[in-house]
Order: structure tokens, then sequence, then C-alpha cells
């Protein structure tokens, strides 16, 4: 029998941050691991042009930045599939006979993308692959036929996006080629690293991340700078937890839960100063990053071999892929020659 396919990608636009490791990276390394999938995981360039046409060289840095990031934390290539989105052709053919069976009002009603354009500001200039990006999206997951998707919160309009278009597919054709997936979520709470700012949303953009590539000294820089309690001036002032960016951390990182909470205890107490909580979670920061670490730069002294490990998953992909549009021609009758 062959196993449930899951698929899940991100967008090359810059090397990933720890908001990605907890909110998602971990997520698939477990998934990936537990040998009930096969899994396939996609660095989306051809989306990452849908906003950033005009800067290819980003996408190409961020493509290797990004492979270097799955395998340092242990998205193994020998189980899970890693390849690049515009490499498999069959996506844009299947992505255009997509989005004839839907709306630009249904688009436009998209909140992920509603959000984004306003973040973006394009204004009057929204480039038109970048309205219809679920569109791509929902052909990435349906080429595959994964059934989950293991992503962000922010997500789940796509994948209600991709579960119409595969309904509208197999209706209009009277088929049932395509499958429709659902979305894995983090565990309420885990979900979403803030910013060092305490920013709800770590980002780029933003500048409030920490990276996996950041090295002991600059995380450590990072988690002296993180915001703390604004009204917790003196050691001896009792201090607050709640939207205390240093406990988010810690409750995610440290693993002794009876620890976090004597700490918590203390610092509500008063007595408990910023300087040595801080110093307590860049310890325990440090011993989960610190191996990802030292894998990120092995893999980085040979390029190469990464390019290679990415052609290769690239090519199983496309195989795969190009069953399923056989299936597709075939349910539209466009498979004229035989
Ligand atoms: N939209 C996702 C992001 O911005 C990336 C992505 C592209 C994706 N295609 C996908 C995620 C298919 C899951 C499935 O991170």
């Amino acid at each position: 029998m062959s196993k449930e396919i899951y698929l899940t990608g991100d967008r090359p636009t810059g090397k990933l941050h720890i908001g990605h490791y907890i909110g998602s990276l971990k997520n698939r390394v477990k998934m990936q691991n537990s040998g009930q999938y096969d899994p396939f995981v996609m660095i989306a360039d051809t989306q990452a042009f849908t906003d950033n046409a005009r800067n290819p060289e980003k996408i190409h840095q961020a493509l290797t930045e990004v492979a270097l990031d799955y395998l340092a934390v242990g998205i193994d290539p020998k189980k899970t599939t890693i390849f690049v989105q515009s490499q498999i052709k069959g996506l844009f053919e299947l992505t255009e006979y997509f989005m004839n069976l839907v709306s630009v009002a249904r688009l436009q009603r998209n909140p992920t993308v509603k959000a984004e354009i306003s973040q973006k500001g394009f204004g009057e200039g929204i480039p038109a692959g970048f309205l219809t990006y679920p569109v791509s999206q929902a052909a990435d997951i349906a080429i595959f036929r994964a059934t989950k998707v293991p992503v962000g919160d922010d997500q789940e309009p796509m994948l209600e996006q991709t579960r119409e278009l595969v309904r509208s597919f197999n209706h209009a054709y009277h088929s049932d080629v395509l499958v429709e997936p659902v979305g894995v979520f983090p565990p309420k709470g885990q979900g979403r690293l803030p910013g060092i700012d305490g920013n709800a949303k770590m980002s780029k953009s933003l500048g409030n991340g920490i990276y996996i590539s950041d090295d002991t000294d600059t995380m450590a820089k990072k988690v002296k700078a993180m915001y703390t309690d604004p009204l917790h001036i003196n050691i001896s002032d009792p201090g607050h937890v709640e939207g205390n960016i240093v406990f988010t951390y810690l409750d995610i990182f440290d693993t002794d839960k009876q620890r976090v909470q004597d700490l918590k205890d203390q610092y509500t107490a008063g007595g408990l100063g910023d300087m040595k909580l801080k110093k307590h979670l860049i310890e325990v920061m440090e011993a989960e990053m610190a191996p990802i670490r030292v894998r990120r730069q092995e893999y980085a002294q040979d390029i190469p071999a990464v390019l290679r490990m990415l052609q290769e998953g690239s090519n199983r992909a496309n195989v795969i892929a190009e069953e399923t549009m056989k299936d597709v021609r075939h349910a539209m009758g466009i498979d004229y020659f035989g």
C-alpha cells in the first residue's frame, strides 16, 4: 500500500528563522521520521517570483540558504523528496487549467492574500501572478495528490481554496483524479514565535528575527535585546510574565516545565533579574540550535552537492507530477493523440 503523501513548502526570499523552525520545520521532521508518510518539501521559487519578479538574484541566493536550513534541521533527502517548484513543468499546466475554475472575486476575498497585499503596499500595481498565487499553490498540492499539508495557521485559506479547486475540477470533468487535502497545524500556543521586539510575527521585513543560521553571539545578542516587562525596572520589583517574550520563548524551548514554573513564580514575586533570566534562555536555546548550526556549516562546505540533491529531488517529483498530469489530461479529454 502506498503511503499517505504530505507536501509543504517555503518561498525562498531569505534564510529561514526560528519561527519557521518552531512553527513548521520541527513538525515536518517529526512527520518524516514517523515513517507513515511519503513526504514532499518544495522550495517555492515560482511563488517567490510573484512578489519578487524583478529581483531574481535574491531568489537564487535564498534557494540554497533554504535548502541548507532544511538539511540542518533534519529534513533528510533519503526520506523526503526536496525539490524546486519551477522545475516541475506540470505545475504550470495544472495552474492554467485551475485558473478557469475560480472567479476573480473569489481570489480577491482570500484573507491571506488580502493581508499581504496591504502589507506589501502594491497600491494599484498588484501583479496578476500575486493575486492568483493561491491557484498555483492549489496545483502544488493537487499535482502530488497530497492529503496532508503541514503549514502555519495563516495558510488555512490556501487549503480551503485548494479543496474548492479540487472539487470543481473533479466535478467539471466527471473524474476523481484529484484529492482534497487537509492542513496539519502546529499545536495551540506553539504555532507562532513572536519577534524579539514583542511583535506577534517574526519576519525579515520587521527585522525582529533570530535565524537558524545565526551564530552563538548573534543569537545571544538578540536574546539580550529581547522585549521583557517594561515595568520591571529593579531586580527586586515584581515582574509580569504575561506578554513577556522571554517566558514565551522559555515555554517553547525549555523542556523542564517545573523549572519554567519556578522562574515564573520568582519573577512575579520579584528578585529575578532580566539578564539572569535571559542567560538561562540563551542556554536552553543554544542546546537546541547549536547542533543544527554545526550541521548547517557542514552542508555549506559543499554547495554543488546541495544543488545535486535538489536536482535529484526535482527529478523524482517530476515523475510523480507527470503521472497525475496524464490523468488530468485524460479527464479533460485533451489527450488527443493518445
Ligand atoms: N505559501 C507558502 C508560504 O508562503 C509556500 C507554499 C507554496 C506552500 N506552495 C505551497 C506551502 C504548497 C504548502 C503547500 O510559506
